[in-house]
């Protein structure tokens, strides 16, 4: 029999770990969860705990580790907390890959410590790679680790390149729902509450996920991680909205073949491969059936709607410190928007109006990604104060 293969979840409660938690559990034949990391849903963590039976599990803060403690008093689960929790479930020896899955850049120094460790990663938290995608590369080579991408559209690349050269390659198109306002009015835009916004056509995703995808923000995001996760120039990269969500990215050759990758809407699906690959294991989901799909719609995105694509785009060819202070006005923008601090289109303006008072410059290591956040964040939640 093959080895099995031993796990760690970093974000395990979140829609994307708990997605991998039952891939793993159909293919328990060959995998094994060796470590958990969440933030602060203790009670799914509890739950998690008793199924899978890991040894180490990390949440956020120390008194939910205490609690943690005392619930499982007398077993050998080891309960540790805060970033180095997360990073040293991250590194464990025994791990074989490393799912990353925790929202935004928290998720950065875990991620940063799986590579050191030499582990395969299965990436699902884009915004590592969009404020350090150079660094992420440089310590992929450095400790001899692999990157395989969990976000369908990457996935989907990954997939349409495994066999091509990259000096082949002509464009890479990554598909978007669109959202659920890619039909709303501009005026209509004007009142979308949270509630609203939350409810996405296609996927069931986390909270901030959601929002981006809503604002467009999340494809502007891909875009940067895309940059990194296959090394192509900014101007080889591009978008088309598609309702459907079934073709997730076209990779267009230079003798004008395309090719694309088609799946059902379930994240299942290339969680599932990122975590056999290079193998692959019979799905647990119906075959994708095209006569029930019918059509597959193709639109080029309205800008002016939604103006952090432009953004996005900014950031990507500019580079620098500009995808970092994009992710921290973003992420704080979209917090202060679920706490009905500012309105959906205030988003936008929030974000656009920090980057714009930002001075790029270059980065050459975490310290400077981290200066960049914590600069950015303070300065956004200054723009949002003198507005509310
Ligand atoms: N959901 C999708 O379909 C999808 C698709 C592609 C890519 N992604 C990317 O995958 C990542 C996760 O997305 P998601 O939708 O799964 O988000 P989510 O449902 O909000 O889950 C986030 C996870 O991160 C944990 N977490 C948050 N802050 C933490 C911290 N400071 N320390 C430790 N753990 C922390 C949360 O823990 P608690 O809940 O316990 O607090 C939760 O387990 C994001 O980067 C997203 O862009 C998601």
């Amino acid at each position: 029999m093959d080895k099995m293969v031993n796990i760690a979840i970093l974000g395990s409660t979140g829609s994307i770990g708990r997605s991998c938690l039952e891939v793993i559990e159909k293919l328990s034949h060959r995998f094994r969860v060796l470590g958990l990391a969440a933030g602060r849903n203790t009670g799914l963590l509890e739950k998690q705990v008793e199924r899978f039976k890991p040894e180490i599990v990390s949440v956020e803060r120390k008194e939910e580790a205490e609690a943690l403690k005392e619930k499982f008093k007398g077993s050998s689960l080891r309960v540790t907390y805060s970033q180095e929790g997360a990073e040293e479930v991250a590194g464990l020896n025994e791990n074989d890959t490393v799912v990353s899955a925790i929202t935004g850049i928290s998720g950065l120094r875990p991620t940063l410590a799986a590579l050191k460790a030499g582990k395969k990663i299965a990436l699902a938290n884009k915004e590592s790679m969009v404020v350090a995608g150079p660094l992420i590369q440089k310590k992929v080579r450095e400790f001899g680790s692999q990157i395989i991408p969990v976000d369908s559209e990457h996935s989907g690349v990954f997939q349409c390149l495994a066999k091509e050269k990259l000096e082949n390659v002509r464009k890479v198109i990554l598909t978007a729902s669109g959202g659920p306002f890619f039909r709303s009015s501009s005026q209509e835009m004007m009142n979308i509450t949270p509630e609203e916004a939350l409810n996405h056509p296609r996927w069931k995703m986390g909270r901030k996920v959601t929002i981006d995808s809503a604002t467009l923000m999340n494809k502007g995001l891909e875009l940067i991680e895309a940059r990194w996760l296959f090394g192509l120039e900014p101007g080889k990269l591009g978008m088309l909205i598609h309702p459907q969500s079934i073709v997730h990215s076209l990779v267009e050759m230079n003798d004008g073949s395309v090719l694309a990758q088609l799946s059902p809407t379930d994240m299942k699906i290339p969680i599932q491969y990122a975590l056999t690959y290079p193998e692959r294991e019979n799905a647990l989901l119906p075959s994708l059936d095209l006569t029930q799909v019918r059509s597959l719609e193709f639109f080029e995105p309205d800008m002016d709607k939604f103006p952090l694509l432009k953004l996005a785009r900014l950031a990507l060819e500019e580079g620098a410190s500009l995808p970092v202070a994009l992710n921290a006005a973003n992420e704080v923008a979209v917090a202060s928007f679920l706490k009905k601090e500012i309105s959906f289109v205030e988003i936008a303006e929030v974000v656009s109006e920090a980057v714009e008072s930002h001075k790029k410059r270059e980065i050459s290591d975490l310290d400077d990604i981290f200066s960049v956040d914590r600069e950015t964040r303070l300065m956004t939640q200054n723009i949002i104060k003198k507005r509310t």
